[in-house]
C-alpha cells in the first residue's frame, strides 16, 4: 500500500516532554507511524537559535529520543533521527536562505515574539532565519517519484494532481505561517530551478487536543511560559504528578460540566481525561454528575499516573542503554540520510555547485 510521507519534529529544549506535547502531537506521531511513511525529528540545531550549553543540549537530545521510543515510535516503522546527525539539513537551509527576501522573513510573527522576549542582546541572526531551517527540514524529505508514494506516471514535471507524492506536516496555528512561507520557497525554487520539491500540506493531527495550563487555565500549558504547577511533565514522579491535579484551578461551582467561557479550569481536565480515557465529554458529564471536583481529579490523576508512569520507566531504562540508543539513532540517521543525500544531490545540480 502507499503512505503518503510526514515529516514532523520536536525541540530538544527541556528535560522532559509535558502533557500537552503528549496529546496534542506526540501521541498522534505514534499513531501515524501506521498510516505514514513517517520522518520525525528532534531539531537541536533548532535548539541554539538561544543561549544554551552544550551538554544539557546532549542529555535532553538524548532523553527527548528516549521519551519518544518509549510512547511508542518504534525506529523500525518510522524514521526517528536527530536533526545534526545529518548535515543536509544545514546545507539546505543556506541555500532557501538565498530564495528568502530579508522583508520576507521579517513577517514571521515568531520570531517578532521570540527576539522580544530575548532582547536585542540575546537575539540571533540564528533566531531570525529559524522558519528557513524548518522549511530545510521538511523539504529535504519531498518523496521522489516512486517514493513514499507510488511511482508519479510521467515522472517529473509538475506537481500530480493526485497528490501521491504527498508531504504532510502537522502544523499548529502559530506554524502556520512557517509552513506557508515553506511552500512558498519549494514553489519559488521550483520555478527558479526546475521541479524538485513536493510543496506540502498542513496536516491536521486527528484527536489532538489543546491543554492548557493548570494555574492558569486560559494559557496554554507551554515549557517556556508555565509554571512548575502548571505544567505536568512526562517524566514527573507520580507523588507529584497527582498533587498538580488534584490543585489544579477550577471554579468555585462544583458540577463537572464542559464550558470553555465560565469553567476554562474544569474544562481543561475534562479535554486530558477523555483523550487519555478515549470517552467522550458528555459521557464524562453523565458520570461525575452530582459528584463533585474531588473524585473526578482524583479519578484523573490516577489516569494521567497510569498513562506516564510506563513511559517514564521505558525511558528510563533506554537512557541506562546508551549503547543501544546510540544504535537506534545511528539507524535513523542513515535512513533519513538516504533520502536527504539525493534531495541535496539534485539541489547542487540545480543550482550549479
Ligand atoms: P512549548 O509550547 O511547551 O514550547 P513546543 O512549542 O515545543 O512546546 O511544542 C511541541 C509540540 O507540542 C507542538 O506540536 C505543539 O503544537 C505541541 N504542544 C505544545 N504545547 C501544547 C499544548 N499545551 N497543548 C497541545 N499541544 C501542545
Ligand atoms: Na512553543
Amino acid at each position: 500500500a502507499v503512505r503518503p510521507r510526514v515529516l514532523s519534529g520536536i525541540q530538544p529544549t527541556a528535560d522532559s516532554f509535558h502533557l500537552g506535547n503528549y496529546l496534542g502531537a506526540l501521541r498522534q506521531w505514534v499513531a501515524m507511524q501506521d498510516t505514514h511513511d513517517a520522518f520525525y525529528c528532534v531539531v537541536d540545531l533548532h535548539a541554539i537559535t538561544v543561549e544554551h550549553d552544550p551538554a544539557v543540549l546532549r542529555r535532553r537530545t538524548k532523553v527527548a529520543v528516549a521519551q519518544l521510543l518509549a510512547m511508542g515510535l518504534d525506529p523500525e516503522r518510522a524514521t526517528v533521527f536527530v536533526q545534526s546527525h545529518v548535515p543536509e539539513h544545514a546545507e539546505l537551509a543556506w541555500v532557501l536562505g538565498c530564495l528568502t527576501g530579508f522583508g520576507e522573513a521579517g513577517r514571521m510573527t515568531q520570531f517578532k515574539d521570540k527576539s522580544s522576549k530575548q532582547g536585542t542582546a540575546g537575539t540571533t541572526v540564528g533566531l531570525f532565519t529559524y522558519p528557513i531551517l524548518q522549511a530545510a527540514d521538511i523539504l529535504l524529505y519531498s518523496p521522489e517519484p516512486g517514493e513514499g508514494a507510488r511511482a508519479v506516471p510521467g515522472g517529473v514535471g509538475g506537481r500530480p494532481p493526485t497528490g501521491e507524492r504527498a508531504l504532510r506536516v502537522p502544523v499548529g496555528e502559530d506554524q502556520r505561517q512557517h509552513l506557508e512561507l515553506t511552500r512558498v520557497l519549494a514553489q519559488r525554487f521550483n520555478h527558479r530551478f526546475g521541479e524538485t520539491f513536493v510543496p506540502p500540506e498542513a496536516h491536521i493531527l486527528q484527536g489532538a487536543a489543546k491543554i492548557t495550563d493548570l494555574q492558569e487555565p486560559e494559557a496554554k500549558m507551554s515549557k517556556s511560559a508555565s509554571s512548575p504547577q502548571g505544567i505536568i511533565d512526562v517524566l514527573e514522579e507520580p507523588g507529584p504528578m497527582r498533587k498538580k491535579i488534584m490543585r489544579a484551578v477550577t471554579d468555585t461551582g462544583s458540577e463537572v460540566v464542559h464550558d470553555e467561557e465560565k469553567k476554562a479550569g474544569i474544562t481543561n481536565l475534562l479535554r486530558i481525561y477523555a483523550a487519555l480515557d478515549g470517552t467522550s465529554i458528555p459521557d464524562l458529564e453523565r458520570r461525575y454528575a452530582g459528584s463533585g471536583y474531588g473524585q473526578f481529579k482524583k479519578d484523573l490523576a490516577q489516569l494521567v499516573v497510569d498513562t506516564f508512569a510506563p513511559i517514564r520507566e521505558r525511558t528510563l531504562a533506554l537512557l541506562d542503554d546508551e549503547k543501544q540508543l546510540d544504535r537506534v539513532l545511528a539507524l535513523g540517521a542513515e535512513r533519513a540520510s538516504g533520502v536527504a543525500a539525493r534531495t541535496m544531490e539534485t539541489v547542487r545540480d540545480r543550482v550549479g555547485f
